[in-house]
């Protein structure tokens, strides 16, 4: 049985980061809404209770039932935990006087305790909050203080219980990771083995109990998560996995083929499926971005359900879900009810379909998933390729769609991408792409006036695709790609390359 770390979360936009952070210590977390905890605890060896946009003094504030937890397993609280725990346990909360936002020096008081353990005195931590701890709690003790926060950390007497009012999620905070160490391992007595291998030894034994002998549908991208998740349950069920991989015609140059091939390569049990017309019908003469997604959408679920009947008894459909999906659609804030939204790209299946769903990776975070990747054998080009959309070069393409039109784009696209890949600049940039713009301009070829299209590049740095900046790429680059494109390409006579960064930019520009 996986250890396991529970936590609770209050809505706080950094809970994710807790996760992230108690993760690359090998240790497996998860998270839940403090008012939908699991029914169940007994796997959980520590809780951590995150932070808040909620003030505790606040009528609607967030109290969650700990009787199950406090002095029962040792926890760890996170800034509005720390505020809750003081607030309601004998303690005093109030709005602070002083600005306490951005960075902080500790200064510990001596001999503090194991939980800062290689922690050095003056360590910067990270702040957030418009309340301020006054008074701890019954049986406390202070642990640290800061030059404005006098209350920076604290201890329950005679339990493990902790409270902090930094961020150690956070990278600002220097020993964040060291005191969530200290706390899980030293304190908790956590193993450390949450690691690729034992995901993957997990998950194949997990997912052979829960399918037995039936059969699974599960629909490729051609992206990271779903061939991962793919290779997964083909180590758990072989044969009994049918892959689709649909082409919509909106895919890159080769793409289709190429991928395929890799699949089948892989010893994926793969149907390719070219449905490059039907989804260029359902877009002729559609220039709205929003519209364009929901016809793609929509020949998609067509496509992919004619698809999947022609399997004989299937009941399971797999997707390629990440945990972020997962937290992003069952946040404290969505309440107890809130459901559990499908993959995007594979979205708002049929009613009609009435099959299971197994999502092997959606415990993951994306570098996880490339873990996870690398250590089923998945080659190195599949697993660190960009992000790519769903709805493909339609939404590169500004104005309708024509077959025309994605010819060029693939074309300009490829020149670009080989590009990258030549200059070893590929692996340096979070995504890339080219956009084709509904203007024509005036050029020169020879003695003669062009009037065609312009192609604008796009090169960004990101990490999660929340933020990203645009790339400084060298212009002897950008003028060697820039002239192959204009010589090469029929129809394009201009290119121009993206400098706007998200925000208030968006990465695509439809
Ligand atoms: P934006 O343009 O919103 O994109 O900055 C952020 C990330 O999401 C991708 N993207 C999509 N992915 N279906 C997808 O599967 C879509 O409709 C879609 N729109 C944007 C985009 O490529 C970037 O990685």
């Amino acid at each position: 049985m996986q250890q396991n770390v529970l936590i609770l979360d209050f809505g706080s936009q950094y809970t994710q980061l807790i996760a992230r952070r108690v993760r690359e210590l090998n240790i497996y977390c998860e998270i839940h809404p403090y008012n939908n905890p699991p029914k169940d605890i007994s796997s959980f060896k520590a809780t951590i209770l995150s932070g808040s946009p909620f003030s505790v003094r606040a009528e609607d504030a967030p109290h969650p039932d700990l009787s199950e937890i406090r002095g029962k397993m040792p926890l760890l609280a996170v800034c509005y935990g720390a505020q809750y725990l003081a607030h309601f346990h004998g303690g005093k909360v109030e709005p602070s006087e002083t600005r306490e936002y951005g960075r902080a020096n500790l200064s510990l008081i001596k001999d503090a305790e194991v939980l800062f353990e290689d922690i050095t005195e003056n360590s910067q931590v990270w702040m957030s909050h418009s309340d301020t701890i006054k008074e701890l709690p019954t049986n406390s003790v202070r642990l640290a203080s800061t030059a404005d926060v006098l209350n920076a950390a604290y201890r329950i007497d005679g339990e493990d219980t902790f409270a902090i009012q930094f961020h150690p999620e956070v990278y600002h905070t220097s020993d964040g990771k060291q005191l969530l160490e200290n706390f899980l391992v030293k304190i908790a007595s956590v193993e450390q083995n949450w690691t690729p291998e034992a995901f993957v030894d997990m998950t194949v034994s997990e997912l052979k109990e829960k399918i037995g002998d039936d059969k699974v549908v599960l629909g490729l991208s051609g992206g990271v998560d779903s061939s991962v998740a793919a290779v997964l349950l083909h180590k758990a069920i072989g044969k009994n996995l049918y892959c689709i991989f649909v082409n919509n015609g909106l895919l890159r140059k080769n793409e289709f083929e190429s991928v395929l091939d890799q699949y089948k390569h892989m010893g994926l049990n793969v149907k390719g499926v070219d449905a490059s017309a039907r989804f260029l019908d359902a877009l002729a003469g559609v220039s709205d971005p929003e519209e364009k997604r929901k016809k793609i959408g929509n020949a998609f679920i067509e496509v992919f359900d004619d698809e999947a009947h022609q399997i004989q008894d299937v009941k399971f459909l797999a997707q390629g879900t990440i945990y972020p999906d997962v937290i992003e659609s069952v946040s404290a804030t969505g309440g107890p009810s809130a459901t559990i939204k499908s993959h995007h790209n594979v979205g708002g299946l049929p009613d009609f379909m009435k099959l299971k769903i197994v999502e092997p990776l959606r415990a993951l975070f994306k570098d996880e998933v490339r873990r996870v990747g690398t250590e089923l054998g998945i080659a190195k080009e599949l697993l660190g390729r960009h992000p790519f959309p769903g709805p493909g070069l339609a939404i590169r393409i500004l104005g309708d769609v024509t077959a025309e039109k994605v010819r060029i784009l693939q074309e300009v696209d490829a020149i670009f991408i080989n590009g990258l890949k030549e200059s070893n600049l590929y692996d340096k940039v979070w995504q890339a792409g080219a956009i084709l713009l509904p203007v024509s301009s005036v050029g020169v070829m020879g003695d003669e006036r062009t009037y065609e299209k312009v192609v604008a590049l796009r090169a960004v740095e990101s990490t999660d695709g929340m933020t990203a900046d645009w790339v400084n790429l060298p212009y002897e680059f950008l003028q060697k790609t820039s002239n192959t494109i204009i010589n090469r390409v029929k129809g394009v006579n201009r290119v121009v390359y993206d400098i706007s960064s998200k925000p208030p930019a968006t990465i695509e520009w439809e």
